[in-house]
Parts: C-alpha cells; structure tokens; sequence
C-alpha cells in the first residue's frame, strides 16, 4: 500500500495502519473484540511460537533494539501492548520491576505477562489509544508488534506524547514489508505460510495458525514506514528516525521535545 489510509474523508488526518482486513472480522467495527479474542485465545501459546517460528532470535533483537533507544537504569518504562511481557523481560536486564509499567486490552495476554512478572510490575487494562497512566510520567514507551492493531496512528502517538516526559522517547518495533521483488518473495513464503504452518503445529490448534496469518496480511497491507514516520512528527515528535534491519525489522525511534525545543 502505498498511499495514506484515512478512516473517513471527514478525518482525513487520522492515519489507519492498514486497509479492513473482513476475510477475518467481516464488518470493520468488528475488528476490536476479533482481536481481543484472537489474542486472548492464543496467550498461552505465543511465546512458543516465538521461540520455534524465530528461532529464539527475538529476545536478543528486542533487548538490543531497548539499547539502542538508550534505555538506563532508573528510567520509567511503559510497555504498551505488552502482550506476554517479552519486551518487558528484556528491559528488566536494565530496570528495576517497579520501574516498568505494562499495558494491554487482552485480558489473556495480560494473565500471562502478570504471572511471568509478578507483583512488582504492574500490568494494566488499556490501549494505545486509551493509556490508563498520568501525563508526563515515562522516560521510554516501548510498543513490540502491535502498531497495526491501533485503530489510528494518531490516536496512538498523541496518546503516546501525552504520557512521556518531555525529552522521552518512544520506540516502535515492527516488521516492514521488503521492498525488493525477491527479497518480498522470500518474505511472503516465511511469514505467509511458513510461520503459520510452524505456529499450527506449535499450538496444536487452527488459532495459532490464523494468529500468524493475521500477522502477515496486516504486515503485508501495513502503510510504508515514512507514513509512520510522518505521522509521528505530525503529533510533536523530533528526531523521528527509523533503523531497518534486513530490510523488515523496523525499530522506529522519536523523543517529545524538551520544553525548550
Ligand atoms: C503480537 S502481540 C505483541 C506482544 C509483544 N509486545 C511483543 O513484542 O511480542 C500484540 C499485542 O497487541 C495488543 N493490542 C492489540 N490492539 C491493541 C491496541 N489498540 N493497543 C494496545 N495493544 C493492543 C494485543 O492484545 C497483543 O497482546
């Protein structure tokens, strides 16, 4: 996809991260519980999928990506769309656990990531659209693979702004469609049918499969990167940049500006 998705051409400013997927949810206002439910339902199994569809690479990915945005000890972290607390566990090599702040809308997700936690670290009902957190409060937000599921990039990143610190920093991982012909084709067969097929097997049910297809279509219709980083610098952001790696990895990185900025 290569032009802006508006939701209405009433709101024109409001960026969609992809076309409605309906094969999945049908009608587009069902999308929200379909993905509630999708997550909820394969919570148990998502970190082994991880494990065998990536080859266990993530967890070194991630916690060098937490690097990279300059994660320190005595930051505030929120990770949102913490899912079963995979970023969370990596950034814990760095913070205390009271240091982080979990948010997630999958109740299932959420029961995972608080028993792998523990009581320490609190993680919270919310969405990116609708953090359950004070303004001004967070040195770093984290989001892991879930910017697609944001009902508006907009919603998001203002929601993001308000809740960082001025100088904070926000910093997205996501997969990026390759733009090369053959390097898409590799891409697609993986994460198209070969990671469904392993996350099939893995959670011994259909639901791990069609969580994995959801994956790739939405990756596959997701606006390109400069959409994304447009519209952080739409809503306040300064030192948007984006750092590929393979072509797919996406670690997008933006600080809220000092007051004096
Ligand atoms: C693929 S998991 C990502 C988990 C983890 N962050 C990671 O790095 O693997 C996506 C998560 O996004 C959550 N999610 C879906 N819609 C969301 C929204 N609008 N705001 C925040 N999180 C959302 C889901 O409940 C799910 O736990």
């Amino acid at each position: 996809m290569t032009e802006q998705q508006s939701l209405s051409a009433a709101d024109a400013t409001r960026t969609q991260p992809h076309g409605d997927l309906t094969a999945y949810y049908g009608e587009p206002e069902n999308r929200k519980e379909y993905l509630r439910e999708l997550f909820d339902d394969t919570a148990m199994d998502y970190d082994r999928i991880l494990q065998y569809a990536f080859f266990g690479t993530g967890n070194f990915y991630r916690r060098r990506a937490l690097r990279f945005a300059g994660l320190k000890p005595g930051m505030k972290l929120l990770d949102v769309a913490c899912g079963t607390g995979v970023v969370t566990v990596q950034a814990l090599h760095t913070l205390e656990p009271e240091d982080i702040v979990c948010v997630d809308p999958s109740p299932g997700m959420r029961k995972v990531a608080s028993e792998k936690l523990g009581e320490r670290t609190p993680v919270l009902e919310g969405s990116a659209e609708h953090l359950p957190v004070e303004d001004n409060q967070f040195d770093l937000l984290t989001m892991g693979y879930a910017l697609r599921h944001v009902t508006s990039l907009e919603d998001a990143f203002t929601e993001y702004f308000r809740v960082l610190k001025p100088g904070g920093k926000v910093m997205l991982l996501e997969i990026s469609r390759p733009k090369g012909r053959v390097s898409r084709f590799f891409t697609r067969l993986y994460m198209r049918d070969l990671v469904p097929l392993i996350s099939r097997i893995v959670a011994r049910r259909e639901r791990g499969h069609t969580l994995m297809r959801y994956f790739w279509e939405s990756i596959d219709q997701c606006v390109p990167p400069q959409t994304i980083l447009d519209a952080l610098e739409s809503c306040g952001f300064k030192d948007v940049s984006r750092r590929a790696e393979l072509g797919i990895f996406s670690a997008y990185i933006a600080t809220k500006p000092e007051g004096n900025d």
